[in-house]
């Protein structure tokens, strides 16, 4: 996801979608110390403005994402915040940097992992990234009602051969 500013403009629905799920979780969150990543960070709104302020007030957090004009973006806006920093990183990569493995108390994630086409290798990474004992809080889409327009779009001789469908919920039928 490389346009930061469309993005930030056209994200109010995934703000409040995390702000509901972390409101729900609030007490969990409260109770993160330590070292913790946002995972798909984005433009970093979400990790400042609604995870940061509700971790316990010594973790420090570090927001990561694959997409280098996010990271610069957030890095940029965010440079005065001493509890939060930002990297890159790509969470489905086969060669997860050594140096940052067991090095997490807790992972957070939202609206990043229905990105991944290997969901297996993102989570292991999450595992990877935990300490033992680590705990994750990670929301993503399962199903979306504009799945089902794609399906349509699809099923139309006139579009089909422009609309290719991957199955994605394999457990669905
Ligand atoms: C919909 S945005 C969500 C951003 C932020 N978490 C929020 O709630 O506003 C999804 C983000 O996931 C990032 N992303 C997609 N695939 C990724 C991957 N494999 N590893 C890390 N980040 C990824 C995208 O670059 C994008 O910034």
């Amino acid at each position: 996801m490389y346009m930061v500013k469309e993005y930030v403009n056209a994200s109010k629905i995934q703000y409040r979608d995390a702000l509901d799920v972390i409101e729900e979780f609030e007490k969990e969150l409260s109770e993160m110390e330590g070292k913790c990543m946002d995972i798909g960070c984005g433009p970093g709104d979400v990790t400042k403005r609604l995870i940061l302020p509700k971790l316990s007030p010594e973790a420090e957090l570090v927001g990561t994402d694959i997409s280098k004009p996010m990271i610069d973006h957030a890095k940029q806006k965010y440079v005065d915040e001493k509890r939060l920093s930002f990297f890159e990183l790509d969470i489905e990569t086969a060669a997860l940097p050594n140096e940052q493995i067991g090095q997490y108390s807790n992972a957070l994630s939202f609206y990043c992992l229905h990105w991944c086409q290997n969901t297996w290798q993102a989570f292991e990474n999450i595992y990877k990234l935990l300490r033992p004992g680590g705990k994750a809080l990670v929301m993503f889409l399962a199903w979306n009602d504009g799945f089902d327009a794609y399906m349509k779009i699809h099923e139309n001789p006139q579009y089909k051969p422009y609309m290719e469908v991957d199955v994605y919920d394999t457990y669905a039928s």
